[in-house]
């Protein structure tokens, strides 16, 4: 089957690890299901992995995607949930200890197939066309997360979003203005700003900006370029949500204000099946699709990488097969 896959892996050039050609069909194991993809999606996670971050050598040649949706053996039109848990393991999925994302252990979505247990397949809703459904099970469903379960602030909150373009950044403005948040965002770009704001952004600010009035929650992916601001964006007794550090680990860890104003830190980690399934209808049911900024066919998916780790994606990439 066309697969596009890490042969390797380069801390400094993340393309140079990429390969995209043949890998054998991969086999069902007992209690597990095959997808035929027709739509997956790139998420920050596939770079991580070209740059060796969370992917060991003696784990390649690895197919790359954490997202993606198909038909199943049954016929099924099926969305991916992209946590592995161990099968002992009940409750939140996102907890075990021996969790992993596909790609991470298991081979991933960008291929002509995926097998994956059979608990993480979870209806698509006919409202959704794969692709937009390809864009849910990680960004999408980390988003949904930080906002509606980790963040701890109610609709009518002022709700801070640093970066523009990303994956997880576009959801979350298109998630929590649909819910009634009141969405201020920070972008690098001007043009990102502006899409921003069309995209239901209350405000769009440049990134380190002096803001209007501090924030009741500050949505973190960017780490060093943006954690000093976050921290100093918050009204005493605030909320960061942090879920990534796309820039680096912070170098300050703002333990003056932590304690002073008395805010809190929560991580966040993709979500759970019954989340996802959640994210799935509140898309079916508000009309509140992701954005994309590209669909390639799979076998162009070198194209959209180089987009991402050049910083110059807006919402999502999407790789579709026939
Ligand atoms: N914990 C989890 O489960 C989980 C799930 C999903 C993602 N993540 C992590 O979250 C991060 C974002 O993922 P993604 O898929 O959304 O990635 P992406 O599409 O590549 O988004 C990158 C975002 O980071 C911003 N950014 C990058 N460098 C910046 C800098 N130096 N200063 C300010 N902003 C900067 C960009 O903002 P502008 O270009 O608009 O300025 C953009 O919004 C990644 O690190 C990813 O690994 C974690």
């Amino acid at each position: 089957m066309i697969a596009v896959y890490a042969a390797r892996t380069s801390k400094e050039d993340p393309m140079s690890a990429l390969e995209v050609g043949e890998r054998p069909a991969p086999e069902v194991p007992e209690g597990w299901s095959r997808v035929r993809l027709k739509a997956a999606s790139l998420n920050h996670h596939d770079v991580w992995s070209l740059r060796g971050v969370g992917l060991p050598e003696d784990r390649l040649p690895m197919v790359l995607g954490c997202d993606g949706a198909g038909v199943d053996d049954e016929g099924r039109e099926v969305v991916v949930h992209a946590v592995v848990s161990d099968p002992e393991w009940k409750g939140d999925e996102t907890l075990d200890p021996k969790r992993s994302l596909l790609s991470e252990r298991y081979q991933g979505t960008f291929a002509d197939e995926v097998v994956v247990p059979r608990r993480n397949l979870v209806p698509k809703p006919e409202a959704l066309s794969f692709e937009q459904a390809a864009c849910l099970p990680t960004a999408w469903l980390t988003a949904y997360r930080m906002l509606f379960t980790q963040s701890g602030v109610a609709p009518g909150s002022t709700v801070l979003v640093q970066g523009a373009g990303g994956g997880v950044s576009t959801a979350l403005v298109a998630l929590g203005s649909a819910a009634g948040y009141r969405m201020w965002v920070t972008s690098r770009d001007e043009a990102r700003r502006a899409r921003a704001v069309e995209l239901g952004a209350d405000q769009a600010f440049e990134s380190g900006a002096r803001l209007p009035e501090r924030v009741d929650a500050v949505m973190e992916s960017v780490g060093r370029a943006t954690w000093s601001h976050s921290a100093r964006a918050l009204k005493p007794g605030g909320t960061i949500v942090v879920c990534g550090a796309t820039s680096g680990d912070a170098t300050a860890a703002e333990l003056q204000r932590v304690f002073f104003l008395q805010l809190r830190v929560v991580g966040s980690t993709m979500g759970t099946r019954e989340e996802l399934g959640r994210l799935l209808q509140l898309c079916s049911v508000s009309g509140v699709r992701p954005v994309i900024d590209q669909v390639l066919p799979l076998e162009q998916a070198r194209d959209g990488i180089a987009r991402m780790v050049d910083g110059e994606v807006f919402g999502k990439v999407v790789f579709t097969r026939p």
